[in-house]
């Protein structure tokens, strides 16, 4: 019997490093194989105005900006993107994998930044339209690591966030962690320190049951 697919909105989230792009793309190539319709997007960007909106928020030159219009930009391209680009594919039927959405806020601006988890969620709440997803799979990652990684890819040019310090990254690797804790049906906590493959059989096998 032929299975019918509703929209369902996916989240692969977590700290820098944990090899989100990575395992989105095998997550992509998999819903492809099984011919399942899909679309993939990130935040911030996705959309004409997240992209420009993105490079403000990652130009290591902007130091200057505070927090709270951090919060709102980030927050500015999730509701363009719910708008144009979220809520069409999943009324469409399509499966969403979205690379962040407002558990970064929470861990990043909320947790690490210090502007309390509920100020984001009240503010995400309007920014998102209350649009949630179905399941977030955290790529969980030590911070020395996923550090690591990313110097290593980025041959030392980190973006704004990722050139934070050592600290605000513990932070937000505590902020995503607590987020699996408090709703561990639908937000999973995966080690992303294992081989990608065994990474990804680990995703597939929470996707497919989703889906
Ligand atoms: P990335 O797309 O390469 O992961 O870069 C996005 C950066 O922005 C990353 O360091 C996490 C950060 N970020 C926030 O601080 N808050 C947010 O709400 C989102 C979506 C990302």
């Amino acid at each position: 019997m032929k299975k019918k697919y509703c929209g369902k909105f996916i989240v692969i989230d977590g700290p820098d490093g944990g090899g989100k792009t990575t395992q989105t793309g095998l997550l992509a190539d998999h819903l492809s194989s099984k011919h399942i319709p899909f679309i993939k997007i990130r935040e911030p960007g996705s959309t004409r105005i997240g992209e420009k909106i993105r490079k403000i928020l990652l130009n290591p030159l902007f130091k200057d900006i505070s927090l709270m219009t951090e919060l709102f930009l980030y927050m500015a391209c999730r509701a363009q993107l719910v708008e144009e680009i979220i809520k069409p594919a999943l009324k469409s039927g399509r499966i969403v994998l979205c690379e962040r959405f407002l558990s970064s806020s929470i861990a990043y601006q909320g947790k690490a930044g210090g502007l309390g988890e509920k100020t984001v969620r009240q503010i995400g709440l309007v920014a998102t339209d209350r649009i949630k997803p179905d399941l977030t799979i955290i790529l969980d990652i030590s911070t020395a690591h996923g550090l690591t990684r990313i110097r290593h890819r980025k041959k030392n040019s980190l973006d704004r966030i990722e050139a934070r310090r050592l600290e605000f990254h513990k932070k937000v690797r505590a902020g995503f962690r607590k987020l699996a804790g408090q709703d561990p049906a639908k937000v999973k906590l995966i080690d992303a320190s294992e081989p990608v493959a065994l990474v990804q059989a680990r995703i597939r096998k929470l996707i497919d049951y989703v889906i």
